[in-house]
Parts: structure tokens; sequence; C-alpha cells
């Protein structure tokens, strides 16, 4: 029989930004497909939610702030040795920082907050788990960026700034890791119907739709699906590149 590679009976799969949207609805589908699922999150009424709903142990849920890196090498140190290994890290936690303002306006402490969760904390997550994939000569990694970051969204430089860094730190990142069977990807989404865009005004959707060939929203689990393909075994040879997820807007 043809091998089932989207599933991950016997793996240890981390997942960022897990409370809620596009995390949350990863983490359910990569735990049913057979993953031990850790999820990290600020919001840890999210996660006890989740915790409930997944049956998951107490030492599978963790409030993590990914703009501290201290907290990122505790963390990720403990799923190690708890788990005996991490197979993949899906990192979808992030933030949209400073919206409708122009770069000239923007106050340097947005704009450090933005790069530091989204960006910075990329960086320390992978530099976190790199070592034990190392040594297991096996990993997926697996970031959400964004379609701010291929095309820039005015009024949003932090954003488009920490998306687009993301993009091109994988980029290097997968051709050094590639020898050690550990292959890292991006995902940019264009607009997901999630939490994040509980606020967006009617107009804006209106206008962001009128851009994708779809006519309409995409959904968390439509997302879900490709991460979960992005942290499997069935992503084996693809790295460095930035899937898309954005109902025929970003044909590139
Ligand atoms: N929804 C969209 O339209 C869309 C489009 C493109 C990209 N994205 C990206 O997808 C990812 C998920 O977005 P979503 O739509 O599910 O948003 P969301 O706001 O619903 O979920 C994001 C989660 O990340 C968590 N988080 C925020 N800051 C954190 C931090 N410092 N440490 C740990 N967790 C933190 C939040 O608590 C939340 O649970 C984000 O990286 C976002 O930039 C979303």
């Amino acid at each position: 029989m043809t091998e089932n590679k989207v599933n991950f009976d016997g793996q240890v799969v981390i997942v960022t930004g897990a409370a809620r949207g596009i995390g949350a609805a990863t983490a359910r589908l990569v735990a049913a497909r057979g993953a031990k699922v850790f999820a990290f999150d600020i919001n840890r009424d999210g996660l006890l939610e989740l915790q409930k709903e997944l049956s998951l142990a107490d030492n599978q849920i963790g409030t993590l702030d990914i703009g501290d890196q201290d907290s990122i090498t505790t963390t990720i140190n403990a799923v190690a040795q708890s788990a005996g290994k991490i197979d993949a890290l899906i990192n979808t936690a992030g933030i949209v920082g400073p919206t409708n303002v122009k770069v000239e306006n923007v106050s340097w402490p947005d704009f450090e907050n933005t790069l530091r969760v989204n960006l910075f904390g990329t960086i320390w997550l992978t530099q976190a788990v790199i070592p034990y994939m190392k040594s297991a000569k096996y990993g997926r990694i697996a970031h959400v960026a964004s379609i701010a970051g291929k095309e820039g969204n005015p009024g949003m430089s932090p954003y488009n700034v920490s998306k687009s860094g993301m993009i091109g730190f994988i980029k290097g990142v997968a051709k050094e890791i590639a020898p050690d069977g550990i292959v890292i990807n991006a995902l940019a989404p264009a607009v997901i119907s999630t939490p994040m865009n509980a606020d967006t005004s009617d107009e804006t959707l209106k206008y962001m739709i009128s851009r994708i060939p779809m006519g309409r929203v995409g959904q968390a689990d439509e997302v879900a699906e490709i991460l979960a393909f992005m942290g499997s075994s069935a992503c084996s040879f693809t790295t460095g590149f930035t899937f898309d997820a954005s109902g025929g807007r970003a044909t590139y």
C-alpha cells in the first residue's frame, strides 16, 4: 500500500501561536493525524481550551512569548528533554503591529516590537530547534510569513519588513541545513478569516477580496492543510521556499 506521509504517528510537533486562528487549526489537524503536539502561545486561556479539546498533558501546553529569546531556549530545551526529540516546528505566532501609519510616523518601539515578535522570534525558534534536528538527521520547520512580505502593504511597514525578513531568512538557512535532513519553508497567506481580522472594516475586507481571483477570504483550515504538509515527511524535496495561500492573488 502507498504510504501516507502526511501522517505524524510517533512524531513530536511544536506549534506556536496555537491558542487560536491558524495555529489552533494546525494543532488540531496535526494532532488528528497522529502528532504529539506541544502548543505554545502568550494566550493561556486559548491554550487551556485547546488542551481540553485535544486532551493534551499539562506539559504539552505552555505560555511562551516568542519575542523573548531566553524563554524560547528554555521552552524548546524542555520539550526536547521530555519528548526526546523534535520532529517539526510550525511557527504561526505573529502580530500585525501598526496599521494605517506612514513610515515616518511609526514610533521605533512599535517598529522594534513587531520585528522582535515576527522576525526575531522566527530566528530564535529556528536556532533553538536546529541542534536537536541535526542530531536526529531529520527535521521540518515551517514559518507563517505573509503576502505582505512579498508585496508590501501601505501603512504597515514594520509588518512588511518582519515578513519579508522571514522569507529571506529561510532561503539561506535552508541551504545550510539541507545536508542534515532538515527542511525549512515559509508560507505566505493573503487574507484569512481568523480573530486577527475580526476588527477589519467591511470596506477593507471588500478591497482585499477584490484582489483575490477566488473572490473570498481563506479559512484557517485551508492554511493548516498546507502547514501540515510542510511539517511532514512528505515535504522532502522543497526547502527555502515560500508556499502560497492566496486564492490566486500571488502566482509567483
Ligand atoms: N489572518 C490573516 O489574514 C493572515 C494573513 C497573512 C499572514 N498571517 C499570519 O499568520 C499567522 C497566524 O495569524 P492568525 O490569523 O491565526 O492570527 P491570530 O491573531 O488569530 O493568532 C495569532 C496567535 O499568535 C499569538 N501570539 C501573538 N504574539 C505572540 C508572542 N509574542 N508569542 C507567542 N504567541 C504570540 C496570539 O496570542 C494568537 O493566539 C501570523 O503570523 C500572521 O501574521 C495571517
